[in-house]
């Protein structure tokens, strides 16, 4: 069944992929970024979100079957850790619940784009994590700013497994039939990756990835899995892992772990 979805971050990579493959399984599709989008809008400011959201409330008519949440920056040495926080993650979350009343008219389902930095890049600031779910936007990029940028883009992406994870299964999401997951990609050759690969600092760790497969993911593989979590109606609260074994080599029994009561 055609439907009317909505991707941030749709001008390219990850996010240009699941606009493809949405449109080839014939559906409408809202596309959100800073350039060649439908939606011009900068998800690093309140003001750009709210003309965002108030832009694909209108495209769509009021109903929405999805929503997929690109839109991020890379860690890079010489870029503000409060902005990785205003985009990655005020940009992911203040989208989706300004999009609640619409996901819920058109029963549809959110996918949210995180990291395998969640669990594979050691080390980052949970206090971090904690104040963006707080919620307070100034007070975040304040915390963030201690941090080292690099280190701030896996606690953003932390944070948005949990606020997906934590809120799924509330009245507000899935007992509004909106269905809330993640994907936490591995590395995926695009254009943020070239970037950290061209960055003279972070080229060489990302050189050292661990790559079981061999190689990087592309995008239309991650579309696939954005697809399957868009499609799937058990899926609640499901942060699926897509890395070509990356996870599983460095962690291989960190996951699942036995619940201490
Ligand atoms: P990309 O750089 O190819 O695409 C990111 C898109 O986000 C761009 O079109 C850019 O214009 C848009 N964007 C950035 N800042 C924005 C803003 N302020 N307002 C509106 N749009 C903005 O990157 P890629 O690799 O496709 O990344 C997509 C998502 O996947 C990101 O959230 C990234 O963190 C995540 N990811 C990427 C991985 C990788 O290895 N490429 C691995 C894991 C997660």
């Amino acid at each position: 069944m055609s439907g009317s979805y909505a991707v941030t971050g749709s001008a390219s990579g990850i996010g240009a992929a699941i606009r493809q493959r949405l449109l080839a399984d014939g559906h409408q599709v809202i596309g959100v970024d800073r350039v060649d989008a439908d939606v011009i809008a900068d998800l690093a400011t309140p003001a750009g979100r709210t003309e965002a959201v108030a832009a694909v409330a209108s495209a769509c008519g009021g109903e929405l079957a999805g929503l997929i949440t690109c839109a991020g920056l890379a860690g890079l040495p010489d870029r503000p850790a409060s902005l990785l926080v205003s985009v990655n993650y005020f940009g992911t979350i203040e989208v989706v619940t300004g999009l609640r009343e619409q996901l819920a008219a058109g029963g549809g389902s959110v996918v949210a784009i995180s990291s395998n930095s969640t669990t594979c890049q050691p080390g980052f600031s949970l206090d971090l994590v904690d104040a963006c779910l707080a919620g307070d936007e100034t007070a975040a990029g304040v915390v963030a700013d201690r941090a080292y940028s690099v280190s701030a883009y896996p606690a953003t992406k932390t944070a948005i497994a949990r606020w997906i994870r934590r809120n799924a299964t509330t009245a507000d999401w899935i007992g509004a039939g909106i269905r809330l997951n993640a994907l936490a990609p591995g590395l995926v050759e695009t254009p943020l990756a070239a970037e950290q690969r061209n960055d003279p600092t972070i080229g060489p760790l990302v050189a050292m990835f661990p790559l079981p497969m061999g190689r990087g993911g592309t995008p239309p593989e991650i579309a696939d899995a954005a697809s399957f979590l868009l499609d799937n109606q058990f899926c609640v609260g499901t942060v699926l892992l897509i890395d070509g074994g990356t996870e599983a080599l460095l962690r291989p029994d960190a996951w699942p772990t036995r619940w201490e009561m």
